[in-house]
């Protein structure tokens, strides 16, 4: 059960979609759904479920419970994995009682911090307990995973602790890279950088709303990006996280950036921009001033998305992944935007239009041009007075 780790990020997104499928009462699943809502090639798909060793029929695909017992059996969440949470803050807390994390087979059993003032307390069912139980804790419940929400400057010591410990899987949500041996596995959470991608969205609004240009936010791009890279130590397994920091700091990764970050991360450019040619979520391109993104989702698609979509290339004159000549208009195909109660939607920028047809669809894009033409007018008009 030696799965590529490019195999293991997707099963989880095909097991979501295969849950929601079931509860809206499919009790099937094919390749050529998973490659329509996820805009993988259905080659790659079955490439990457061949390893489930499923038999699906024809024209109907896989059995739906299998499908899912399947992807849980490789994923680990029908077995029960023990946990401990290291970092009794706001996050800590919220994390130790979680309790959807049971539908995956994860166990919270202990919560520990290092403050006097808070151990021995209580939070819902967990008493705070000091890191010298960890060795205890760990031995007699059988604890595999440690979470730390601890802050930055004790995430090390803590992460070196706990692999003497015996410890080797880290969920770190500490904003720190951590060292640890080649047998430890970590998997990080960045949340400021995450925060930091809705920040660039709202700047970027609030320029356009007052009839600016993206340049004004984007005045220190090379530096903020150069500090970016920093936060990652020089390794190839860290060219996805720099990719998503480049892309939400620049709106899209330019060929220089392809440059600076095969040179920072030692990959060859082709790798680098072998991997962001991949994935959906990266743009080549720089984004229009409005960026159009049709959902291609199972029940958009089921209601005419794409109609819709090719309607809008053939009335911008572009594909998918292009911006218009004038720079006003980006398009893009995205997965479920969690609407699908108003499917077909569009989203451009940030707002939704749903129970969409084509005729809509072309009245909002012609609106949007002529209003922002408009206010355009107004602001050279009132800059010359
Ligand atoms: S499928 Fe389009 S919003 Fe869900």
């Amino acid at each position: 059960m030696d799965f590529s780790l490019r195999i293991v990020e997707r099963l989880p997104r095909y097991l979501q979609l295969a849950c929601h499928l079931k509860e809206t009462g499919h009790d099937h699943i094919s390749s050529s759904i998973l490659s329509k809502h996820f805009f993988i090639d259905q080659n790659n798909i079955k490439k990457d479920l061949s390893f489930l060793n499923l038999n699906g029929k024809p024209n109907k695909g896989y059995e739906i419970n299998e499908f899912i017992s399947a992807i849980k059996m490789v994923l680990g969440t029908t077995t029960v994995n023990r946990a401990i949470v290291v970092g009794a803050g706001n996050l800590g807390r919220a994390m130790s009682n979680y309790s959807n994390f049971a539908n995956y087979g994860l166990k919270i059993v202990a919560l520990f911090d290092d403050s006097p003032e808070i151990i021995g307390s209580t939070v819902d069912s967990f008493k705070i307990l000091p890191l010298d139980n960890l060795s205890e804790v760990i031995s007699k419940l059988g604890v595999k995973l440690a979470i730390l929400t601890v802050p930055a400057k004790s995430a090390a010591g803590v992460a070196g602790r706990l692999y003497e410990l015996g410890i080797r899987y880290f969920w770190n949500f500490a904003p720190v890279h951590l060292k640890l041996p080649d047998d430890a596995i970590v998997k990080s959470e960045n949340l400021a950088a995450s925060y930091m991608f809705l920040s660039y969205q709202i700047n970027l609004n609030n320029y356009r709303n007052n009839g600016g240009k993206i340049e004004m936010v984007n005045g220190d791009i090379e530096k903020r990006i150069y500090e970016a890279f920093n936060k990652y130590a020089k390794s190839r397994d860290n060219l996805i996280p720099v990719l998503q920091d480049v892309q939400d700091i620049r709106g899209y990764i330019s060929k220089d950036d392809i440059r600076k970050i095969s040179e920072y991360l030692n990959i060859a450019d082709s790798k680098v921009y072998g991997v962001a040619t991949f994935y959906n979520q990266f743009k080549l391109t720089p984004p229009g001033h409005f960026q159009i993104s049709v959902c291609r989702g199972t029940a958009c698609h089921v209601k005419g998305s794409l109609n819709i979509l090719n309607a809008v290339k053939e009335h911008l004159k572009i594909n998918i992944g292009q911006t218009t000549r004038d720079k006003m208009f980006s398009l893009q195909e995205v997965a479920c935007l969690g609407a699908c109660s108003i499917a077909p939607v569009i989203m451009v920028n940030d707002k939704f239009y749903g129970h969409l047809d084509v005729a809509k669809t072309l009245a909002i894009i012609d609106r949007l041009k002529a209003e922002y033409l408009e206010t355009k007018d107004k602001v050279t008009a009132a800059a010359a007075a």
